[in-house]
């Protein structure tokens, strides 16, 4: 097979914003505790932080972490996870019916996200509480005055306000799974007002308004018009949310799934732009992908997890190759639509749907962590639209999907990173780029296994690891591979 990618900087799409790259950590399963949080192991720090999982956080480089959920935020009480820890309460998580120690709260967590190199997008509960709570919290967190909260705070030994930027208007609200989940003109209205005293505590933060769990709600659409049409003027982004799966085991169809991801951005983001025209108004909303990754392997074995464990192993999927591909063309979607995506979130980051793996032994890397830090790594600069020439074939219910998938970046350094997946499962690719005169390729990695079904283990933790390609002039990308090719100028 042949196909041509042709880079033009005149082509531009956006200026890429970092926080694209952004993860999750909620709650849930061993994502906190035996996650980030793990006083007893040999690696913890003074604060009980693993040393091993900060240093794999910090390879990743994520600019963003949102916290504390996800499902779990619906039912919290922010407050327990404050000051003494022998004092916190032991509760019912309700979304994941299982106990929370409180020992990790907002104190701990803005601390780790420090020592992590990263910034916190925090989550307010709207399910069972509502504005005042959200902006006693803001004030917890962001304010410098004399007053309870911001009192409470340094009272719990943090004299400086954390400075929180992003907050997310609640999670999910559209779900009927979701703890006190609300029709859209109820959430609507609870964000607005949220919002409106959220912003009259500390007018610096950005909030994203709940957006629709995923493309097959049956309220999507109407959910994100209705929200908007309410809280346009005192929100920043609306959120979208999505996990994929190959549980039928079709592999085209699965490595397709991009092109679902690019119709919801798209549909999202003119459902924005025509609340923006009824309301004649010269804002513009944009979106905030704050939940995404593959999500499916481990649905079965979690009906047997019992209630009210501490901790337990819970959507813990392993990652094979297949997926690690899938990852790669969602990010490139990403890329390509950062005109409008300003901020998304790879659900999630330790343990939970996660790239990084603990056990009591060490850390190890899953399949899908190797795309990300790529495309973090070296995705971050200016999208440039790629023209890409390439055969197509159907996938299922999906029509003319390409069998390359391409992404280009020019980086600060007057580089340009391209990004490509070869879908075909059978044919390797005579890959012709074509860039503006004056750029020579520099570097080149792929992701390749012979095996789809290849994963990573604490055992094996190499199985599916990333090469450096020699550069050698033939460009030629493997069957059902993930590429990163690095070109500097000259
Ligand atoms: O990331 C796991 C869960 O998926 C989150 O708690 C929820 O928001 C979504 O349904």
């Amino acid at each position: 097979m042949k196909a041509k990618i042709t880079v033009s900087r005149d082509d531009v799409i956006s200026k890429i914003d970092d926080r694209i790259y952004g993860s999750f950590i909620e709650h849930l399963g061993r994502a906190v505790y035996g996650g980030i949080y793990q006083p007893e192991h040999e690696t913890a720090d003074d604060m009980g932080f693993r040393k091993d999982v900060l240093a794999l956080v910090k390879k990743l480089g994520v600019p963003i972490v949102r916290y504390p959920g996800g499902n779990f935020v619906s039912g919290y009480n922010w407050e327990d996870g404050t000051g003494d820890r022998s004092k916190r309460p032991k509760k019912l998580d309700l979304a994941w019916q299982t106990i929370e120690t409180n020992q990790v709260g907002i104190d701990e967590f803005q601390e780790w996200a420090k020592r992590a190199g990263t910034e916190v997008m925090m989550a307010v509960n709207l399910g069972t509480r509502g504005a005042d709570e959200a902006r006693q919290l803001v004030e917890y967190c962001n304010l410098a005055t004399d007053t309870y909260y911001a009192d409470m705070r340094r009272r719990n030994g943090f004299d400086k306000p954390f400075g929180i930027k992003l907050w997310c208007l609640g999670n999910e609200m559209d779900g009927t799974w979701q703890i006190c989940h609300l029709t859209a003109q109820e959430y609507a209205r609870k964000a607005c007002e949220a919002a409106k005293v959220m912003k009259w505590t500390d007018p610096n933060i950005e909030l994203v308004a709940c957006g629709s769990s995923n493309k097959n709600m049956p309220t999507f659409g109407e959910w994100e018009r209705t929200v908007l049409r309410e809280c346009y003027d005192h929100i920043d982004y609306i959120s979208l949310h999505n996990y994929y799966g190959n549980p039928d085991n079709d592999t085209p169809s699965y490595l397709a799934q991009a092109v679902n991801m690019d119709s919801f951005i798209k549909t999202v983001a003119a459902i924005c732009d025509e609340v923006k025209a009824e309301k004649h108004s010269e804002k513009t909303v944009n979106l905030s992908f704050d939940e995404w990754n593959v999500w499916f392997h481990s649905s079965e074995q979690d009906k047997h997890v019992p209630r009210w464990s501490y901790a337990p192993r819970l959507l813990e999927d392993i990652y094979n190759f297949e997926d690690a591909l899938l990852v790669g063309t969602l990010l490139i979607t990403l890329i390509n639509n950062s005109d409008r995506v300003k901020i998304a979130c790879l659900a999630q980051l330790v343990n939970v749907i996660a790239p990084i793996m603990t056990e009591n032994e060490g850390c190890w890397l899953q399949t899908i962590f190797y795309p990300f830090m790529h495309a973090s790594l070296y995705g971050r600069g200016t999208a440039l639209r790629p023209e890409t020439v390439c055969e197509c074939c159907d996938a299922g219910k999906l029509k003319d999907v390409p069998h390359i998938t391409a992404a280009a970046v020019e980086n600060a350094d007057g580089g340009i990173t391209v990004f490509a997946v070869n879908r075909s499962l059978d044919d390797d690719c005579e890959l012709e780029i074509a860039l503006p005169d004056g750029y020579e390729l520099s570097e080149q990695f792929e992701l390749y296994s012979d095996d789809l079904k290849a994963v990573n283990s604490l055992d094996a933790p190499d199985n599916v690891t990333p090469a450096k390609v020699m550069p050698n002039g033939e460009r030629v990308i493997s069957r059902h591979s993930w590429n990163v090719l690095r070109f500097k100028k000259v």
